[in-house]
Parts: C-alpha cells; structure tokens; sequence
C-alpha cells in the first residue's frame, strides 16, 4: 500500500468520524495525541487491507512437532496470524513425531508452551481455545511406512472436515537428515502431489554443511519435490528490517543513483550476539560461525543490499537478481583466505551481568582442542559493474560485547578544497548510512553539519527513523510473514537451489583452508569481546573502520564522562572508535605522533616509559595518551598491552572539537592533567584553531 495514500486514507477516516464519539476511530485514537491516533488509525486501515487478503485453507503437517520450533515460534506465529485474521477460517495443523502424545495432550502441551512464548499483549484467551482446537497429532517413526499411511488417513479426514481443498504444507520441523526420509513416505503414498489442491514443504537450515553436502542434499529434496513446492527458511528474511531493505532501495528515488562504486566507499554487515553457543555446543561443533551465520543470514542481507533492481516483485525476479549478486562475488584462492578471511574463537571472559564465563572449549559437547570458529569476518569482491572495488566486509560472532545486527553502507568522502582556509579542512568526514535490523530497528543517516558560530566548524549529526516511532504492531516472532507467504505460494522470501549452492560455492574456499590449518592462536578474544584484533586490520586503510555502537553503559563507566548529558554521551559515542588489542602489543610507542587519546574499555595496559621503566598500569574506565595532545606532539611514554584490550580512541580533531563544545569536558581533562602529570595548560591554547588547518 503506498504509504501516502495510506495517510491520506487515515487523515479522512479521522476526520470523518469526529466528532461523533461512538466512532470506532475515537475509541481507538482515544487519549492520544493527534499523531499517535492517526498513525494507530493508519496501521487499523493496512490491517484491514491485510483481512481482505487471508492465507489460503491448508491443513499444516509439523514432522518433528514435539520440538522446541514448534513451540516456540511457529505455534506463536500461527496464533499471532489468526489473531490478525489472516488465518483462514479452513485451516488446521497436525503434528507429527515419535513421542507418546495424544491429539488432547499435545494440546494441553501447546497450552502451557504458547503461555510461556507467545509475546501478544493481552493475550486472548478466547482466541486461542478457538485455535487450539485445530491442532491434533498423530504418534510415528519417519522411518515407519505404515506411519505415513495412517498419517494419510488422517490428513483425508483433516480435509474433508475443514475444507481444506487438498491444499497441504509440510513442515521438517526435523535435522536435514531425515528430509528425504520423510519425502519418500510421502511421495509413496501420494502426498507429495496435490489432489486438486496444492503441496508445498517448508525446511529449515542447515542447507548442508558444505557445497558437496548441499548439492546432494538439494538433489535429495529435489527427486520427490519441484523446485516450486520446495521453501527454504532463513529466518532473517522474516525480519522487518531486512524486508524493509528492499523497500527503502527500490520504493524511494532519492538513493539508487547513489547506489554504486561512484559514491560508496565500502559496506559492512555485522551480526554479533552477546551468548556462547549455550547447549548448542554439539551442533555448533560441526558448524561454526561462517556456515552458521555468514553463508546463509549476512549472505542474504548483502544480496539484498547490493542485487540490481528486480524487474517486478515477483519471487523468481527478485531470486533471479540475488543469484546474479551472488554469482558475481569473487572466489578466493588459498592466499586470498589468508588475507581476507579472519576467524576468532572465545576464551574465558565475563557476561553482561558481569559472571564469569566459561571459553568456548570448556563449553559441553566442545572439544577442548577445537578447531572450530566462534567468530568469523570476511572481505568479499563483487565483480560487477556497479560494485567493482566496492569492498563488503562482513562479521559474525558469539560472546560479543553487544547483540547487534547492522548494516553500514559508507559513502565516499566529499573533496575537501572548498573549505581550505577554513577549521573544517581536513575534518571531513564520510557519511555513513545505517540499517539497525536489531535491535532497535530503523534507519540512520550520518552527516556533516556546521556548528553554530562564526566559525566553520563541523560536527557530525546523525537523523533517525525508528520503527517504534513510526509504526505501532504486537511484538512476532519473525516467522508470521514467512508462513503466511508460503500458504500464498510467495516464495520470495525462501532460498532457492542455485541460491544455496552459489552461497556455498563462496564459503567453500574459506572452510577448506579452516579444516585444513589449525589455527594457532584460538582463543584469541575473550567472552563479552570485541573479536580477534586481526578483525579490526581485515579493514586496512585507516578512513575504514568498523562502525560499532558504544553503548552509554561503558561510557557511563569512564571517569571523564562522568555526570555528561546525554546529548554529550550520544555525541561521544558517535566520535569514539574502538580497538582490540593482543597481550604485549604496542599501543603507543614513545616519541611517536601523537593523534590520539585512548580510554580502555576492557583490559589493562601499562605506561612505560623512555628508559624503559615501568611508570604505572591503568585498567578498565582509565585514559592515556592525552598528555601528548595537550602539550607536544611526541608521546612521551610507550603504552603496552598487558592483556586482550579493547581501548576507544578519540582522534584529535574529535578531541579539540570536544573541548571546544563541552566547556565541562576541557576542565576535567586540564584538570586530570595537573594531577596526574603536574602538567597546567591553558584551555584557549587548546581550543584555538589549528593553524595547519589554515594552509592555503
Ligand atoms: C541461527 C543460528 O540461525 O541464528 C544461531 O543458528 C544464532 O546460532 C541465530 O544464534 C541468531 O538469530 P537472531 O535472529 O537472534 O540474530
């Protein structure tokens, strides 16, 4: 629905309908400000678009549904979608497993699970004994023909009592083993072919677990199934955020004509989570974080971000374009593994509610030599015509300081002759589009503005769209948009073979060279890290680096931020860069150029310094490195690592611009000068303008 019309339609429904006050526009706008009720009226007009559109009557088999999917996401969803009544009024489910489960127990089990996991706000008792009623289940073995003919049984009555037209999804809520077990049941007994009404299966990752596995695993599928019946769920294509990526790209005219190697520098793409891999150690053994996440998940993000414009929304033009994307990414030989590809694994650390947490090798089911990657990164080269020499840097990692999802797309930077003359030469910044797919969702855009005063000063703003502010909905689980679009025949949102296969046929490379050499430095990055340092050099130039969020929590822990506004934290957050460094690394070498002040986020570090003399050592919340900006530009002391250190530096021009902003933040850093070196400057030295940055 096109949005203005949308708003249009609200404004008139708002209007129309005041001032009577039985209206069912004031109940819902009741209590709220203008903006509030329209856009809650504006969301009530696009679900009732949605009504109209319902899914299509199916009866929806779960093999495997005694597991944790079923409870945890797809029963939520399901209800989720009937709720928002585009379930049909035929539609009912059957699950399907091994354990010892009644038609009535399995429900009385969904009716305790859906209390723990269903996130509606109330939750509609009603409405969900309705549902509950269409569930019923059936006891088999995947590998018991007898099983699949009482199944079959069973689905004939299914349909004839919902009127469900023959229309049938099977769900592998099950291990990719098992698929093509089931499907040569199902096909032997006919259910792999629609009676007059449609068939379709839906299956979960892994999609093999390497480019061989999958081939054969797609072949499998692919003897009982056409390619039109068969949808492969990622489940970051279920998420808002990066549904919204094809929106933002193809539904506004403003950045596509920006979209190429003429003006963007560089992409990145980020998923990092703040857990081990938990009980998970025995899958994630065999898994790793490049198969786990970045073949499937950053992959189809990154095809989205950088594929052509699809021809329609139709699912085979939009899977055509991403095939075409993914095609073009440059295969790496063994030396381009070395240099582009970066792999981490965690060690002992501490969690986010500041326990201990145990290495990754200590984890059960993990082998305490693994071998195996718990963070991973890559560059990649897209050799196409629009992308040529546009790197994408892509990183995934488990026990990470923060859960984050983002993608940057850095433009290149404006040419700097103008201002020469003026303080903003030499400060200009490139400006840097971001996507929040968790959490937090919405849009960033990051740019130069000039500071008030008379002076051309440039401070880096940032605007914002967040989907809280502007759309109201009920918390999902991600899979409501999947399923409804399958039980529509949409496969838009599902892998298809080629895609899957040319994903693997990157990686493919990557974990041969990983399976090959053991890496010697596992772990390098401790729980609740940043990653392995080699992550941070994978950028190369210095004006690349990775976009990380400072969360105000740590800033909050740095003694000369202490009792800053919040507008001053944001403005520091967006400033400071953060840097990993190794045990007995050099952070700072005496009689080097001093660009920069350092605080140490994790770790602890100690001043060393010309004789060689060990002059103190500073932890976590404590600065070094601002004496030599405050009064020469040779370091005075060398700085070394005395463990894994994460430390944000604050470049001098963000440095002087801080002084000159914050009047607060230049006494605290005079003052920590006059204690801790007996240093005393003057603050209108140091705020003066460069002079350098006057050379004409
Ligand atoms: C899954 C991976 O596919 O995605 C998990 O197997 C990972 O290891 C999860 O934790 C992350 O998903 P999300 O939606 O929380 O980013």
């Amino acid at each position: 629905m096109d949005r203005d019309d949308d708003v249009q339609h609200g404004d008139a429904l708002f209007q129309s309908q005041s001032p009577g006050p039985q209206s069912v526009g004031q109940e819902k706008a009741g209590g709220m400000g203008d903006n509030e009720g329209r856009q809650r009226l504006t969301d009530l007009a696009d679900a009732m678009h949605l009504r109209d559109d319902a899914a299509e009557p199916c009866v929806m088999v779960i093999f495997g549904a005694s597991g944790d999917l079923t409870k945890r996401l797809l029963v939520p969803s399901l209800f989720n979608l009937y709720c928002d009544d585009l379930l049909p009024p035929s539609f009912a489910i059957l699950g399907m497993a091994l354990d010892d489960f009644t038609t009535d127990s399995f429900r009385a089990k969904m009716d305790a699970d859906i209390r723990e996991f269903s996130r509606r706000s109330p939750f509609d008792e009603d409405a969900w004994h309705t549902f509950c009623q269409g569930i019923h289940y059936i006891q088999g073995r995947f590998d018991d023909a007898q099983a699949f003919s009482l199944l079959n049984d069973e689905l004939d009555r299914m349909d004839a009592r919902y009127a469900t037209g023959g229309n049938m999804l099977f769900y592998m809520a099950t291990p990719p083993s098992v698929f093509g077990m089931i499907s040569s049941h199902l096909e032997a007994v006919g259910l792999n072919r629609g009676n007059g009404g449609w068939r379709r299966i839906i299956v979960e990752k892994p999609f093999g677990t390497d480019l061989a596995s999958a081939i054969e695993l797609n072949r499998e599928i692919l003897a009982f199934w056409k390619e039109e019946q068969v949808y492969r769920i990622d489940h970051y294509l279920g998420k808002e955020a990066v549904q919204n990526l094809l929106a933002f790209r193809f539904a506004n005219g403003m950045f596509e004509p920006l979209w190429n190697r003429t003006h963007i520098d560089h992409i990145q793409i980020t998923a990092s989570e703040q857990v081990g891999v938990e009980w998970r150690g025995g899958y994630y053994e065999k898994a790793g974080a490049l198969r786990d996440m970045i073949q499937n998940h950053l992959f189809q993000m990154m095809a989205y971000l950088c594929m052509e414009p699809p021809t329609s929304f139709d699912a085979e033009a939009i899977r055509n374009e991403k095939f075409k994307l993914l095609s073009a990414i440059r295969l790496m030989n063994h030396e381009d593994v070395a240099r582009n590809a970066v792999r981490g694994q965690y060690g002992e650390g501490v969690k986010p509610d500041g326990s201990p947490a145990a290495g990754y090798r200590q984890e059960v089911h993990v082998d305490p030599n693994s071998n195996t990657e718990t963070f991973a990164a890559l560059k990649l080269r897209i050799d196409n015509w629009r992308w040529h020499g546009v790197p994408v840097y892509l990183r995934s990692g488990k026990a990470m300081e923060h859960k984050v999802t983002e993608i940057v797309v850095q433009f290149r930077r404006a040419p700097e002759f103008t201002f020469r003359g003026t303080p903003a030469f030499n400060q200009l910044e490139a400006n840097q589009l971001i996507f929040r797919i968790e959490p937090g969702e919405g849009i960033e855009l990051r740019f130069l503005a000039k500071r008030p005063g008379p002076s051309m000063h440039m401070r880096k703003v940032n605007m914002h769209f967040e989907y809280d502010e502007a759309f109201t909905r009920q918390p999902g689980t991600g899979y409501e948009t999947m399923l409804y679009d399958c039980m529509h025949g949409d496969s838009s949102l599902f892998s298809r073979t080629d895609l899957v296969e040319t994903s693997w046929r990157i990686v493919q490379p990557v974990l041969d060279v990983w399976r090959d050499e053991k890496a010697a430095d596992f772990p390098n990055y401790p729980f609740g890290s940043w990653g392995p340092k080699s992550s941070f050099e994978l950028l190369g130039p210095a004006h690349r680096r990775w976009v990380d969020r400072i969360s105000r929590k740590v800033l909050e822990c740095v003694p000369m931020f202490e009792g800053s506004s919040d507008a001053m934290l944001k403005a520091f957050a967006m400033m400071l860069r953060p840097m990993v460094f190794n045990q007995g690394d050099e952070i700072v070498s005496y009689g080097s150029e001093a660009g920069e002040l350092y605080i140490i986020e994790k770790g602890r570090v100690e001043i060393v310094d010309r004789k060689g003399w060990v002059k103190t050592e500073l932890g976590e919340g404590q600065v070094f490195g601002e004496v030599s900006l405050l009064i020469t530009k040779q370091r005075q002391a060398s700085v070394r690592a005395l463990t894994y250190c994460v430390v944000y530096t604050l470049e001098k021009r963000d440095f002087n611009k801080a002084l000159k902003d914050r009047p607060q933040f230049a006494e605290r850093v005079m003052r920590m000068a006059r204690e801790r070196y007996n240093i005393i400057v003057d603050a209108s030295d140091l705020i003066a303008d460069d002079p350098a940055s006057n050379a004409h």
